[in-house]
């Protein structure tokens, strides 16, 4: 198996890949301002087994286009779609999110919680925009530093692993600058990281490396989401997640 492939077997069966939770989910939906429409158009983008989607169809009742560019997580979120009786709501997308297949101004809400990472914030809000509708509304989640100064153990970390790491003033200047005009912001609290993510994926460490016959490259995987959490558990006053919302200004 491919470390990819491992990676996927460790989190597929997790409701949330990354911090969050229902109750942050329909915050930010509230502040994005939209009521229920079955003629609603709506993208949750970097979805994965798709905690957010589900939340968003159950609140709003429309077609939603879960993107993910890996199948495993959609199948995941097809079958649990499906067990909430949600899977009229779900059209699966599977698709990289640099390169999306939708039209221009086809979207009313565009949503990614824990995911923009990975084409970076500015890339990513720069390019979804021409798919929202003139004012049609961004959500996303995003790492975000909570603090001014900050130790240097932990600055180096997410310099090395996520240099647009910026605090939320910052993210806020990008989008205004990017043609949005900020709506909403909140940042996720320590049990959105802990309860929600960090502790049920650990209590999946040992039926996971069970399944990998305890091999060297599951070992690794285990190590390094272990190390994660100690540093979260270490800096959490220092970085969460910011909630940003935000209107597309034309
Ligand atoms: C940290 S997880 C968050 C998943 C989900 N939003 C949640 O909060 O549970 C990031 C997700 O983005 C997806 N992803 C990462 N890069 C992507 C890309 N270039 N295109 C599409 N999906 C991507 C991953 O497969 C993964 O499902």
């Amino acid at each position: 198996m491919t470390e990819l492939e491992l990676l996927v077997d460790l989190h597929r069966r997790q409701a949330r890949l990354g911090p969050g939770s229902d109750a942050h989910t329909l915050l930010a939906l509230q502040l994005a301002g939209l009521s229920p429409a079955p003629d609603l158009c709506v993208a949750d983008i970097g979805c994965g087994t798709g905690a957010s989607t589900l939340a968003l169809a159950d609140a709003l009742h429309c077609p939603i286009s879960a993107v993910d560019f890996l199948p495993g997580f959609l199948e995941e979120l097809g079958s649990r779609a499906t067990a909430k009786g949600l899977a009229e709501y779900i059209r699966p997308v599977v698709a990289d999110m640099t390169c999306l297949p939708f039209a221009e101004g086809e979207f009313d809400l565009i949503w990614s919680e824990g995911a923009i990472y990975s084409m970076g914030f500015e890339n990513g809000i720069a390019s979804w925009k021409s798919l929202l509708k003139p004012g049609g509304v961004l959500a996303v989640s995003e790492i975000t530093w909570l603090t001014r100064d900050r130790p240097k153990a932990i600055e180096a970390f997410w310099s090395a692993n996520y240099p647009g790491i910026d605090t939320a003033s910052g993210k806020l200047r990008i989008l205004e600058s990017q043609g949005y005009t900020p709506t909403g912001y909140f940042t996720l609290p320590a049990s959105c990281w802990l309860d929600s993510y960090y502790r049920p994926l650990a209590a999946g460490f040992d039926a996971f490396l069970a399944r990998h016959d305890n091999s060297e490259a599951a070992g690794h995987i285990v190590e390094e989401h272990r190390r994660e959490q100690a540093l979260y558990e270490a800096y959490s006053d220092q970085y969460s997640y910011g909630f940003y919302i935000a209107r597309r200004d034309n």
